[in-house]
């Protein structure tokens, strides 16, 4: 086993922490205020190369790996998960299922811009009735000969306003359950897409997200993504591989919390001395290090299996669960040290408790992590 980063992912390392460091932290706090969506640092990430960072270079991308999207996703989350959510929807759910799954003129006419974050990317399958429970797809793709008509109601859509290309799941053959579902290549101007209302969450607010209606609108034939009723199977081999992006998400939640709580109690004064002096915040801060270290290594475990073509399924719904979970524990005790001062919104520990929140809910829950997992460790 070698637990060494390349020089190259080490440099990759450090350009998203400078980014984040020095840009994304500038304006954070009136974005998550106000919900402004962070066009520039989006254009300046595409920059950088961390838009398509996994996507082969013939198709516009930057050809990196699934370790260094890991330490740009941890980066970038442990100053502003708005941003990072929008970079991982686009690299994971969008770019990566392109990639793999998308035909030649797919890849050329659709991936290459998203990959080099000249559009952006948003990822169609959550409904109103079908959340966790993805097989039951009510949004319909009739098939009419050289088109499909597609009708229904997509929920809790990253990106659905400033995203130019959709991927939807929907269901062609009901009788066939989700060996029926098929996955389309969408633009969003199409005729017939409505948007509901700016969603105003409680974190994560500066990337938009919307409800996405569709009332008869025609997608063409050869924007279906592998064969007729493939559907499911392509949204669940593109879940797996972006619960990896969501895991090292809130491992960045939680390593920005634990700078912040670090930094804080060398400075803070109590009973006559620095907080870190105390015991109870020291082994506070030694608890976070330990969570987040296993965390790591969960995260970095399931990149390389990706990485080295392996089985991920459960490597990957082990790093989300285990990695948000702990997430929300070690931002909680984060905002704990910083007393008051926690509560507040100039420290930012706040807004990465609220953050944190979310990578427990979506891309899957806990809870359906659970079932992946318990299901592997139950079989005979
Ligand atoms: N790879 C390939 N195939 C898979 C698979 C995987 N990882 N997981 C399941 N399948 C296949 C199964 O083999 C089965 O196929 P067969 O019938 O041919 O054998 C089929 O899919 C159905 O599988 P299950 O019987 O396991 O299905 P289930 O109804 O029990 O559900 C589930 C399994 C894991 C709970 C799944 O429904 C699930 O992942 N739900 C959560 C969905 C989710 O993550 N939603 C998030 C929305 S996206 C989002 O949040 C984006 C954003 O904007 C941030």
């Amino acid at each position: 086993m070698n637990f060494e980063f390349t020089e190259e992912q080490l440099m990759i390392k450090d350009a998203a922490r400078d980014y984040a460091q020095r840009e994304l932290i500038q304006d954070v706090t009136e974005r998550d205020e106000k919900s402004i969506f962070p066009e520039k640092h989006i254009k300046n990430l595409a920059e950088l190369g961390f838009m398509g960072m996994m996507v082969d270079p013939e198709y516009g991308g930057s050809g990196m790996d699934t370790i260094s999207y890991v330490l740009v996703m941890e980066e970038l989350s442990k100053v502003d998960a708005s941003v990072s959510v929008i970079v991982s929807v686009n690299n994971s759910l969008v770019c990566f299922g392109l990639n793999k799954f998308g035909s030649e003129e797919q890849k050329h006419k659709y991936l290459t811009p998203l990959a080099m974050g000249e559009v952006i990317g948003a990822f169609l399958l959550s409904e109103p009735e079908a959340g966790s429970d993805a097989t039951h797809q009510h949004t319909t793709a009739e098939d009419k000969g050289d088109y499909y008509l597609l009708n229904g109601t997509k929920n809790w859509i990253t990106s659905a306003n400033s995203a130019s290309t959709y991927i939807v799941i929907a269901q062609t053959y009901p009788e066939k359950r989700h060996k029926g579902i098929n996955a389309f290549i969408v633009e969003k101007n199409s005729p017939g897409i409505s948007l509901g209302p700016h969603e105003d969450k409680m974190g994560m607010r500066s990337s938009d997200t919307h409800s996405v209606m569709f009332t008869d609108v025609k997608v063409p034939k050869e924007n279906r993504i592998g064969k007729d009723g493939f559907g499911f199977k392509f949204a669940m081999k593109v879940l797996e591989a972006g619960r990896i992006g969501i895991a090292a998400q809130a491992l960045g939640l939680a390593s920005g919390a634990l700078e912040r709580a670090t930094a804080y109690s060398k400075e803070r004064k109590a009973f006559g001395t620095e907080l870190a002096n105390h015991q109870s915040v020291a082994f506070k801060l030694a608890d976070m290090a330990v969570k987040i270290e296993n965390a790591r290594n969960l995260c970095l475990k399931a990149a390389w299996l990706k990485d080295n073509n392996k089985q991920i399924t459960i490597a990957s719904a082990m790093a989300k669960q285990y990695s948000a979970d702990m997430a929300m524990e070690v931002t909680t005790e984060a905002v704990q040290i910083h007393g008051g001062y926690g509560y507040v919104k100039e420290y930012h520990v706040e807004r990465l408790m609220r953050e944190a929140k979310l990578t427990q809910i979506y891309e899957g829950t806990s809870e359906v992590q659970k079932i992946v997992i318990s299901r592997d460790v139950l079989k005979d």
